[in-house]
């Protein structure tokens, strides 16, 4: 593919991304805000920067951090990226952010003569390290073209929804439902327990009908081991996420009923403190409102990505 590839954010997603990146052949050189997080990659052959500057030669920039205010630091803030004089010629990034701090993003971009295209993804770490993640993209349609080869090295399914910032409306649409999903799927579980069936079991009947998915079947393990220490996503980051698919909600006129519950819910299990835990702990949460005190069922079980 031959450009010269930048990466800032390495947690739990852009670490997977930005190896999937190496290993298909590419250069690429790696900033992490806490540097012990970047060092790892130097094994897989990446080259380690120590200011985001550093990457400011570089043709293409992939970012991938945790909120709208956090891009614009590590774009804009003190010693971002295009704050000095040297810029590369496009930005990519993959975080989950808002419509609105995107479109913003990409007015100052385009302003300097920097590309931008927006490519969040749908999959957690393990999926990205399966190279099984799902990237959907928006911007200018020969800006996609052109950083297409790259998204494909990381996913196994690349899509351009249209222009601007539509890819954003996708993912925030896509992790409303994600919410929604997790907590109807607690809420089941817990009464099916209840009720008096074995959460393996009734688990797997699930995986097996119609409403099976990838993500009930990845997420059975967990919920049948209750391995919340094992973190793939956080309740802080699906607060983030509920909120963003409202304000969307409030900004596109929509009632989203469904939503708005389960967002009450997920600030219920961050005000309760969960916060490096994996947020399909709401289960242990809503079975406790159902007077129901759970343990692990210690089922030795595959990752669920196999389907
Ligand atoms: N986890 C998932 O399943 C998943 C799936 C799809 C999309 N997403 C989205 O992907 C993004 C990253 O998620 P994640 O799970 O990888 O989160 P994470 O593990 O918490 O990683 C966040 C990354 O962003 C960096 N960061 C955050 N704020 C920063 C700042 N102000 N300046 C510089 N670096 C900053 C962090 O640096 P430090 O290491 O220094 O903290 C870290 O590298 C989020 O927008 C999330 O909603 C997550």
């Amino acid at each position: 593919m031959g450009k010269r590839i930048g990466w800032i954010g390495l947690g739990r997603m852009g670490e997977a991304m930005a190896k999937r990146l190496i290993k298909a052949g590419n250069e690429v050189s790696v900033w992490n805000r806490t540097a012990s997080k970047a060092a790892p990659l130097a094994e897989y052959g990446a080259s380690i920067v120590g200011s985001k500057q550093d990457l400011a030669s570089c043709d293409i920039v992939f970012t991938m951090v945790s909120t709208t205010d956090d891009l614009k630091q590590v774009l804009f803030g003190e010693g971002g990226l295009v704050a000095g004089t040297a810029r590369p010629k496009v930005v990519v990034d993959s975080s989950s952010i808002s419509q609105e701090g995107s479109a913003e993003i990409r007015t100052r971009l385009e302003a300097m003569g920097v590309g931008y295209l927006c490519s969040p993804v749908s999959g957690n770490a393990k999926v990205a390290k399966a190279g099984k993640l799902l990237q959907v993209a928006s911007g200018p349609k020969a800006l996609y073209t052109e950083v297409e080869p790259y998204l494909q090295a990381m996913a196994r399914k690349v899509m351009w929804v249209g222009e601007g910032e539509l890819a954003r409306i996708w993912k925030i649409a896509h992790n409303t439902m994600f919410g929604v999903i997790i907590q109807n799927l607690c809420e089941i579980t817990v009464l099916a327990e209840k009720a008096g069936i074995p959460r393996h079991i009734f688990l797997e009947s699930i995986n097996d009908s119609v409403l099976g998915s990838m993500y009930t079947r990845y997420k059975t393990p967990m919920l049948t081991n209750l391995t919340f220490d094992q973190v793939t996503f956080t309740p802080k980051l699906l607060l983030k996420d509920m909120d963003l698919g409202l304000g969307a909600a409030r900004a596109h006129g929509v009632a989203m009923p469904a939503a708005a519950a389960t967002r009450e819910s997920v600030a219920r299990l961050v005000g309760r403190g969960h916060e490096d835990i994996d947020f399909a702990v709401l289960l242990v949460e809503t079975a406790k409102d159902a007077g129901l005190e759970l343990t692990s069922e210690n089922m030795k079980m595959s990752d669920g990505l196999e389907a």
